[in-house]
Formats: structure tokens, C-alpha cells, sequence
């Protein structure tokens, strides 16, 4: 009797037991779940620093004390510290370190940026430490920021790049040198990669930030819509849509309206390919590429504001020549290039383009039948569906002649459509970019 009815009572625990203990399991990893979040959060907020009114003018506060010490200067500073023109809205982006701020200048928005918080954390110029007597002539000047942008763009910089650069300051003093706050504000600028490249791409692009001026460490640049991978149609529109006021008059419906601004969005990315592929000396790689990278003017030109990981061509060879035993050991985020499995070498030669991947990442998401609703039926609408398609998938070693082809696919179709919805006259004012 024992053994038969243990037996058949151990059999009617096992489940019992088994579920019990599914739910403690499960209960466990819930709990687990819930204190890393915790944990989580408690180092964003606290430990992190974290964006408050408080710290950023405490920042600012720093700048104008060492301003009016003379360790720093600026075309800004007066307007900064002085005269107030310029003033501190609020606070964007902190994160190691880097800070980026919200002011208005003179009733326009402006964005203020820094690599670093102080002044004192950027290198300084070991000149300023042993020529006591301060004789630096400007060749010096030009040789030494030379030397760091050619570091930091990993391009032969040409030595007549500089003056033209920093024209107004060095011609001003060409005689007398520059001052050590000027020098060691352009010294800390100099250190900052996306300045200097902001710097040196100016006027030949319109697809990159404006600099607007500097202090110190901090630099100003134009405040543009940024990008949000979470918002419906990835920018602001409805920013945007508050910016450009000359559309309220023409009475258009708002759907309409949205959709004619993507279109010139999306006309203005592929200007910005085209201009990075081909107006350099040497080929721009965007090798990250996402719509919190790319921000829009009011005029919907497409800029480019994080440039961490955009590469010209040599540098862009560098970073490919790694060894690999297969073809993903050769993927550099979006820069993407072969395993030359003989020599277990990945080619230099980048595969994909700026364009397959804006496609596959920014206009496949535009231009999906999920996003068209009642459009989606529409013959171009159809064919630009499939372009973009075709371009995301593009496979690298044609590009020259195929990317040529659907570049060109894309700009006749996306142009078809704007005039087809009506955007013909904003278009013509634009001047085609
Ligand atoms: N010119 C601008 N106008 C408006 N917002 C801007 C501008 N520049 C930067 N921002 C905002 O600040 C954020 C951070 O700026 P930025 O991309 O330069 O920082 P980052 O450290 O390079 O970013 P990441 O961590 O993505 O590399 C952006 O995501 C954007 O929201
Ligand atoms: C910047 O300087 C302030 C004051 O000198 C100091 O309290 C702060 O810790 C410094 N921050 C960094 C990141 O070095
Ligand atoms: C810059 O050019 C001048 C003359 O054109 C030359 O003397 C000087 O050595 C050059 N400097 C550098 C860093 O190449
Ligand atoms: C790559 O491989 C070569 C030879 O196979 C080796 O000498 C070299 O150190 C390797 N480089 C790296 C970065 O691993």
C-alpha cells in the first residue's frame, strides 16, 4: 500500500511543484528586470550628469569669468558675457562630457557646443607654455592648425586653407601675432573634430551646420530641426511647418502640405549625396547613418550635425583595411567592404553608398505603403516604391553606373510627384538647391 500510494502522491506534487517553481522563476527574472531598470535609472539621473538649467549657466557663468581674465576669447563673448545679445534658453544634449545648449541671439535660435565642459580639460598649446614672450608669428600659427586638421579630417590639409579659415583674426594681427586667449580659444576649438570640420566644409556645402561664431571653447552654430527616429515622418514637420510661414497663405490642405514636405526633404538628401560624393577633393563617407544624425533648415535643405563617424576617403581606406576571415569582420557600422578571404584582408574599396544606405534607412520608411494610406494606389507613388527599393539594394560593386541610374530614377520621381501635388511654385523659389 506505502509505496503505491507515495507513489501516486509524489506524482500528483511533481506538476504542482514544477509550476511553482516556474513562477518563482518567472518572478525572479520580473524582479531582476525591475531592479536594473532602477538601476538603470538612478545612474541616468544621478550619476550621469544630467541636463538642468542650473549647470548650464553655471557653465556659461565660468566662460565669461575666464573672458574677462582674458585666458579666453571669442567673436561671441562680448554678445555672451557683456552685452547679452546672446542668452541661454535651455539645455539640449549632455553626455560625456559633451554639452550642447539652446540660446538666442539677437531674437534668432542658436545652438552652443562643446566637446568638453571646461575650458581647462582641452590641451593646450605647449607654445603658450614656453615662449614667455609671446612672438608667434602667424606662420606658426598656421603651421601648428594645419598639422591638428590634418590629424583630425585625415586629409592633406593645404597650408593656405588656414588663413582663409581663421581670415579675419590672423589678418587683423598679422603683424603683432595673435593674443594667447586667442590662441589658446583656437587651440580648444582646433581640438574639437566636428569644428574643425564644420570649419573646413562651410562654404563648400550647404549640407553642413553653419558656424556661426565662437567663445572660448563653446561654438555657436545655426539651430536646425534634428531628427527623430520616433516621430512619424522622422522631423518635426510640425516645427517645421510653424517655421515656414508662406505656406498658412496658399490654403493647402495640411496632409498635402506634410507630404510636399517630405518630398523636398527627401530631394534635399539627395543633393546633400550627391554633393558629398562628388564637390570634395575626396569622397565623404557617412558611416552612421540615422535621422537623429541629419537635422533640416527652415528652407528644408538637409544638414548634416553629427559627423563622429564621417569619413573622407583616405581615412575611409584606413579604417576598412582590417584583417577578417569573413565578410562581416569588414562592416564599419554603415561602411560596409569585402573579405579578401586569400589574404584575409577586407578591401579598402567601400561596397555601399551614402545613398543605398539612405534609402534602406531614411526613405524606405517615407515612402512605404503604410505611411501612403489612400496614395499608396497612386502609379508613381507605386514606382517610387519600387526605386527606393531598388536603391537600398543596389549591390556595391556596380555603383558607378547602377547608382548613377537610380540617383537620377529617384530625383525625376520624387520631382514628378512635388509638381503633381502642387509644391511647383515653393520648388521654383528654392531655386533647385
Ligand atoms: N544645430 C542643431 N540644432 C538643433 N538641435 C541640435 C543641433 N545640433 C545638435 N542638436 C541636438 O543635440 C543632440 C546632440 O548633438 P550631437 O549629435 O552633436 O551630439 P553627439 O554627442 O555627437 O551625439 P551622438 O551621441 O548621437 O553621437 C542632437 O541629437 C540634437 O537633438
Ligand atoms: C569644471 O570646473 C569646475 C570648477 O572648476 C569643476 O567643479 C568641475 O568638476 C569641472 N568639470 C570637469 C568635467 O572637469
Ligand atoms: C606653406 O607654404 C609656404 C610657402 O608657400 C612654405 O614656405 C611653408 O613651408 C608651407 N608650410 C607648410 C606647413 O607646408
Ligand atoms: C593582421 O594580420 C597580420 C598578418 O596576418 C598581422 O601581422 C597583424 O598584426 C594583424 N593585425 C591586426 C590588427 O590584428
Amino acid at each position: 500500500m506505502w509505496p503505491s500510494r507515495g507513489d501516486s502522491g509524489l506524482r500528483w506534487l511533481k506538476p504542482k511543484f514544477s509550476r511553482r517553481s516556474t513562477l518563482l522563476i518567472v518572478l525572479f527574472w520580473f524582479g531582476m528586470w525591475v531592479f536594473l531598470n532602477g538601476l538603470l535609472f538612478v545612474h541616468r539621473t544621478m550619476i550621469s550628469d544630467f541636463c538642468t538649467d542650473d549647470k548650464s549657466k553655471k557653465i556659461i557663468q565660468r566662460l565669461c569669468d575666464q573672458y574677462r581674465r582674458g585666458v579666453l576669447t571669442g567673436d561671441l563673448c562680448e554678445d555672451l558675457c557683456v552685452s547679452r545679445r546672446l542668452q541661454y534658453k535651455r539645455c539640449l544634449y549632455y553626455e560625456n562630457g559633451k554639452k550642447v545648449l539652446q540660446a538666442d541671439w539677437k531674437g534668432v535660435p542658436v545652438v552652443l557646443k562643446s566637446k568638453l565642459e571646461n575650458f581647462s580639460s582641452y590641451e593646450s598649446l605647449g607654445l603658450l607654455e614656453y615662449q614667455d614672450t609671446l612672438e608667434l608669428s602667424a606662420m606658426d600659427v598656421v603651421l601648428y592648425a594645419t598639422l591638428e586638421m590634418k590629424s583630425s579630417l585625415g586629409l592633406e590639409v593645404r597650408n593656405t586653407t588656414v588663413p582663409r579659415l581663421w581670415g579675419r583674426g590672423l589678418r587683423r594681427r598679422h603683424q603683432g601675432g595673435l593674443s594667447r586667449a586667442e590662441l589658446a580659444s583656437l587651440w580648444s576649438l582646433l581640438q574639437q573634430e566636428e569644428y574643425t570640420f564644420f570649419r573646413v566644409l562651410q562654404d563648400l556645402s550647404q549640407h553642413v551646420a553653419k558656424v556661426l561664431g565662437s567663445c572660448g571653447h563653446f561654438y555657436a552654430v545655426e539651430y536646425l530641426v534634428a531628427g527623430q527616429a520616433w516621430s512619424q515622418h522622422l522631423f518635426a514637420l510640425e516645427e517645421l511647418l510653424g517655421l515656414s510661414t508662406r505656406d498658412k497663405e496658399t490654403g493647402r490642405s495640411q496632409g498635402g502640405l506634410v507630404r510636399d514636405i517630405v518630398l523636398q526633404i527627401a530631394l534635399s538628401f539627395l543633393d546633400m549625396v550627391q554633393c558629398f560624393d562628388g564637390d570634395f577633393a575626396h569622397r565623404l563617407h557617412l558611416c552612421d547613418i540615422k535621422p537623429e544624425n541629419f537635422a533640416v533648415r527652415k528652407d528644408l535643405t538637409v544638414v548634416a550635425i553629427d559627423v563622429d563617424m564621417a569619413f573622407f576617403e583616405p581615412k575611409m581606406r584606413a579604417i576598412l583595411e582590417q584583417n577578417c576571415t569573413t565578410d562581416e569582420d569588414c562592416n564599419f557600422f554603415d561602411c560596409v567592404s569585402r573579405c579578401d578571404v586569400k589574404r584575409n584582408k577586407c578591401g579598402w574599396k567601400r561596397v555601399n553608398s551614402n545613398l543605398q544606405v539612405i534609402c534602406d534607412k531614411i526613405f524606405r520608411h517615407w515612402f512605404s505603403p503604410t505611411l501612403l494610406g489612400t496614395r499608396a494606389g497612386h502609379p508613381l507613388e507605386v514606382e517610387l516604391q519600387r526605386a527606393v527599393q531598388e536603391c537600398a539594394e543596389v549591390a556595391g560593386g556596380e555603383r558607378t553606373d547602377r547608382g548613377r541610374v537610380v540617383q537620377d530614377r529617384l530625383l525625376h520621381l520624387l520631382t514628378q510627384l512635388l509638381q503633381d501635388g502642387g509644391g511647383r511654385s515653393r520648388r521654383a523659389e528654392q531655386g533647385g538647391g
